[in-house]
């Protein structure tokens, strides 16, 4: 299997019971969830609502960044916002543009709020819910759009159905929504989202939490809408996570401040190396790597230059989860903050 997708597979296996994508799939709202702590921050999870309004397959959208759906007219501030606000670990609730996959563009309530592990505080998936705004409340020349936006169809080309065929009709209305001189559907105005979105998009997120919160409780790795404790000292905060995974090389960060110095980060390219599933290395120390046949006075190396705060570069004989070994080419270096502390 591709080693993205079992990430994306572990990111709903480790927290939740087998159950959890079953019972997702019977709430009827559009929602996505993703992962910050894989490379990419891709979709792990996309309801059938919103399959059917974004036109796109699932295998299209899981492992997909949700910036896919932005386009010429997304309003890069409301962007800004979405990209503030999971940076703080915290939600938002914007009116966003987003097009189709066949070019179409539609007004949603965005409504994206983290999910926090209950015992150490740490996000462990952002929630977004994706409500259409209805542009039949804006009277702006009749234009009118079904929940799903299969409405544009319908209301925009309606006259011209007979004088065009299928294919024709997805590049017109593709040109159409990326032409800003369109009369057809003013997306240069805002849409703004009215109470009833903003009930809607409030309950379909309970309703997601409690099938996430009764799930986690078959695992004993209990999740929670509100952070209930404050993260320890190595945590890796979602923002942080997005930056590193950016990084495609195989690299972990330590914590020298930690008893037993563990791993507070490990990249999508060390897990794929070494076997190990993220939960399995975050906070262990490096040691797990060692074997029998590892070189002591290679280790007694590492330590000095950690204990020195100094970078050094070794080969050493490391182990795969599965116990087959592999020379690693291991390069050790301290990094600062602004003052200079480790
Ligand atoms: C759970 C979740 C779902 C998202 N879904 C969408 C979406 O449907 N449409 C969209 O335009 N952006 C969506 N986003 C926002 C983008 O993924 C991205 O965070 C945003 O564009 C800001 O990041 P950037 O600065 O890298 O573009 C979603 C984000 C999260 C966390």
């Amino acid at each position: 299997m591709d080693s993205k997708l079992r990430l994306i597979q572990q990111s709903f296996n480790t927290p939740y019971s087998e159950l959890v994508r079953e019972a997702l799939d019977e709430l009827p709202d559009n929602f996505t969830i993703t992962d910050p702590s894989i490379s990419g921050h891709p979709i792990v999870f996309a309801s059938r609502g919103f399959l059917k309004m974004s036109g796109y397959s699932r295998e299209e959208v899981i492992g997909q960044n949700g910036k896919i759906f932005q386009g010429p007219k997304t309003n890069p501030r409301t962007v800004m916002e979405i990209r503030e606000a999971i940076r703080e670990e915290r939600g938002v609730e914007v009116n966003l543009l987003n097009y189709r996959k066949d070019g179409a563009p539609f007004w949603m309530l965005f409504h994206m709020r983290p999910v926090f592990g209950k015992e150490d505080g740490r996000v462990i998936h952002f929630v977004a819910v994706q409500v259409p705004i209805s542009t039949k409340q804006r009277r702006n020349g009749g234009v009118s759009l079904s929940e799903d936006g299969s409405g544009l169809n319908e209301i925009v080309f309606g006259s011209c159905r007979r004088e065009v065929d299928s294919d024709s009709l997805l590049e017109l209305r593709r040109v159409l929504s990326l032409d800003s001189g369109s009369k057809v559907l003013d997306i240069e105005e805002t849409c703004k989202a009215g109470e009833f979105e903003e009930r809607r998009a409030a309950t379909a997120f309970n309703n997601i939490l409690s099938v996430l919160t009764h799930c986690s409780e078959l695992t004993g790795r209990l999740v929670c809408g509100k952070r209930c404790s404050v993260p320890g000292p190595g945590y890796v905060s979602s923002s942080l996570n997005i930056s590193l995974g950016r990084i495609k090389q195989s690299f972990v960060l330590i914590d020298p401040h930690l008893p037993d110095m563990p791993i507070v980060y490990a990249s999508d390219a060390f897990l794929r190396l070494t076997g190990y599933d993220r939960h399995e290395v975050l906070g262990h120390n490096f040691r797990v790597l060692n074997g029998v046949d590892t070189d002591t006075s290679t280790l007694h190396q590492i330590k000095e230059s950690i204990q020195t705060e100094q970078a050094c570069t070794v080969r050493i004989l490391s182990y795969r989860k599965d116990k087959s070994s592999f020379w690693n080419r291991l390069h050790l270096s301290p990094v600062r903050n602004a003052s200079g502390k480790l």
